[in-house]
């Protein structure tokens, strides 16, 4: 006998083409998610923590939305000092503890294969938020939920060429190695850009997400190129600030001298645009909770889902639109 959880399990990572299970064979009847025991659905959030704006934001809406009052019980465990080993104590914790459901927002694209076997082996299935895996492994998660990189780094691309028809000398401030989101920006920047002969790459070097790394980084690259650099193309809002100060210090006019553009769309950065200080933002939407809690119900009603949920982001290219924006701006 299929036990329901297994059933369930089952449905969920067959993939498209498979029958509905009637809400109740899985749930509480009304299509709302039960879980086993106290009639709250058990969900495992293994999280980043501290990392800036946009993971703040991004886990706060994730907490804000798996409430009690909506049926779940959502245990949250941030990653220690963005360790990886951390991040696989916890998700062991919780397939041995049976939740209905991990989320996983992972700070290594790979060394997940063997977490992954195991809350498979015990039909917990998983939900990968925003950070995918490396290699990447469907069969061995239901989806994953997240703005599409390739395309929000493409577009920031795009942006560069229109802006600058002569081309010109660019720095690329990445993320940390091994992270799947700066892999998967390098490959849409690379695709649109790296072939163009007018625009010539000086570099490119991670500064961890950080202002201040950013800042140190981009004042040696000054130092080096005389200033000579026309384009920043930073792959999250934190370091496209601290590029902005390391020109401001060199006596270079952020925005004229030296065009910076970002990705993640946080407060603090259109309030730069708005400023003329930063040139472009290309937004990395991180309020996907709702999204996510609809996900986990479809998933635990046995119906199906897509492999790779995109979640919708906008571009913004002037302190118009950073202005337009700002008012009803919610992270
Ligand atoms: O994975 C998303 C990235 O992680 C964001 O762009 C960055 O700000 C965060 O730290």
């Amino acid at each position: 006998m299929v036990s329901k959880k297994r059933f369930r399990w089952l449905l969920s990572v067959a993939g498209a083409g498979i029958l509905a299970l009637s809400p109740s064979a899985c749930s509480g009847g009304d299509g709302s998610a039960q879980g086993d025991g106290g009639g709250l659905t058990r969900i495992g959030f293994v999280a980043v923590g501290p990392e800036g704006a946009w993971r703040q934001a991004n886990e706060a809406n994730i907490q804000e939305t798996f409430t009690k009052d909506a049926g779940f019980e959502l245990k949250y465990a941030p990653a220690t000092n963005l360790d990886q080993k951390s991040q696989i104590d916890a998700f062991t914790s919780f397939v041995d503890e049976g939740v209905d459901v991990i989320l996983l927002s992972a700070t290594e694209g790979s060394g997940w294969e063997d977490s992954l076997k195991r809350a498979q082996e015990a039909e917990i299935p998983v939900i990968l938020i925003d950070r995918g895996i490396e290699p990447d492994a469907t069969d061995l998660y239901v989806t994953r939920i997240a703005p599409d990189n390739f395309k929000v780094s493409s577009a920031v691309a795009e942006w560069a060429l229109k802006t600058f028809p002569q081309g010109g000398n660019y720095f690329v401030l990445e993320g940390p190695a091994g992270v799947s989101v700066v892999n998967e920006r390098n490959r849409g920047w690379n695709e649109t850009i790296g072939a163009k002969t007018e625009f010539k790459k000086l570099g490119a070097q991670t500064a961890n997400w950080s202002t201040e790394e950013a800042k140190s980084v981009f004042e040696t690259v000054l130092k080096s190129n005389k200033n000579d650099v026309q384009l920043v193309f930073a792959q999250n809002d934190e370091m496209g600030l601290g590029a902005v100060l390391a020109a401001e210090e060199a006596g270079l006019v952020p925005g004229k001298d030296v065009k910076i553009a970002t990705i993640d769309g946080t407060r603090g950065a259109l309030e730069a645009l708005a400023a003329g200080k930063l040139s472009f933002v290309a937004e990395y939407n991180p309020l996907f909770g709702q999204t996510a809690l609809e996900v986990v119900k479809k998933v635990l009603a046995g119906e199906s889902v897509d492999s790779y949920i995109v979640v919708p982001s906008l571009t913004f290219d002037s302190p118009e639109a950073a202005k337009a924006a700002l008012p009803e701006r919610k992270f």
